[in-house]
């Protein structure tokens, strides 16, 4: 088995009990052809966002791998109709992620609009001079209204702590909505246009998976429909957002911040985004608590103890 980047030792550990295991303690992201080396001589590839699994790597030959158990729930890195006719499976790790990647959105919330970015900034350059009535105001999150694009597992996560802990106000767009009563308790209301929902919310969180249609949903023209006092917080997948168009929107007063976890060309980040000050960035944080990584580990884990014990995939998505 290829296992593709360093995993938590606790996983590392349990896999080289159970498997002959290829692991990479180099860490270092693997290209096109190692991943094609890996597809040549390993029964499974336990590979992550960081892999390109598109059309042309998977076309490696002769290939070996039957199943490629991803570490991460999302999974837009990997071609799933090339896997599906190269007969590959392909799982992912859903919910044990869901409670700290709310987590992380909450918290890029709070910090675009409490400024905590700037300020701790501002501490660590030794320019605070001290207290002052009017000092890097931000805005009051309590009481406002957010915006859900996308109702899934991590949206429903992020809406309970706004609604119960916050008191916020609560909309959300989805093609899929759940039933009444799953957004009744979660105090969300359900907004059939995402331009209506974009024009309402004080603070609009994405939660949409990466898929064709969901490319570049937030661009230039969705953009202009955002109040100019709102934020943007993506923890989703970088594709979602027109990042460029973003910059240029901030630019323009058109949105008042953001706070973003993932980005269109990771590790690269639009360089006119790093020297905004109304903007937080992250390394794609949204899953990274030792516990979270662990059980997604785990349940990668699982997905491979069943392919090879010949019983249903828990988490099959090809
Ligand atoms: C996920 O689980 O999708 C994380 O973003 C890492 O891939």
């Amino acid at each position: 088995m290829a296992v593709t980047r360093r995993l938590p030792a606790p996983c590392e550990e349990e896999l080289g009990r159970r498997y002959e295991a290829r692991l990479n303690p180099e860490d270092l992201p693997l290209g096109a052809e190692a991943l094609q080396e890996a597809l040549r001589s390993s029964d499974a590839v336990l590979c992550t966002v960081t892999d390109r699994l598109d059309g042309a790597v998977l076309a490696a030959e002769p290939l070996r791998a039957r199943i490629l158990a991803n570490f991460g729930v999302g999974f837009n890195h990997i071609d799933l109709d090339a896997a599906r006719a190269r007969g590959l499976r392909v799982t992912n790790t859903p919910d044990v992620l869901t409670e700290d990647t709310a987590d992380l959105a909450v918290t890029l919330m709070l910090m675009v609009a409490r400024r905590a970015g700037e300020g701790e900034r501002h501490v660590r350059a030794r320019a605070w001079s001290g207290w002052r009535p009017t000092h890097m105001l931000g805005t009051r999150i309590s009481g406002k209204t957010l915006g859900l694009v996308g109702f899934g597992r991590i949206a429903r996560a992020v809406a309970r702590r706004a609604h119960h802990g916050f008191g916020m106000r609560v909309l959300f767009h989805d093609p899929y909505p759940p039933p009444p009563e799953v957004a009744a308790e979660l105090g969300a209301e359900l907004r059939p246009s995402l331009e209506a929902l974009l024009a309402e919310a004080d603070v609009v969180s994405l939660h949409c998976p990466a898929t064709p249609e969901t490319r570049h949903l937030i661009d230039a023209a969705r953009l202009r429909t955002f109040q100019p006092h709102a934020l943007l917080v993506n923890s989703a997948r970088g594709d979602v957002v027109d990042e460029p168009a973003l910059a240029e929107a901030l630019r323009a007063g058109r949105l008042a911040g953001a706070g973003l976890d993932v980005y269109e060309r990771e590790p690269r980040v639009t360089e006119e985004l790093l020297g905004m000050e109304n903007v937080v960035l992250l390394p794609h944080l949204g899953s990274a608590t030792r516990e979270s990584r662990v059980a997604m580990g785990r349940r990668a884990i699982a997905n491979l103890d069943a392919f090879f014990a010949g019983a249903t995939l828990p988490d099959a998505v090809a």
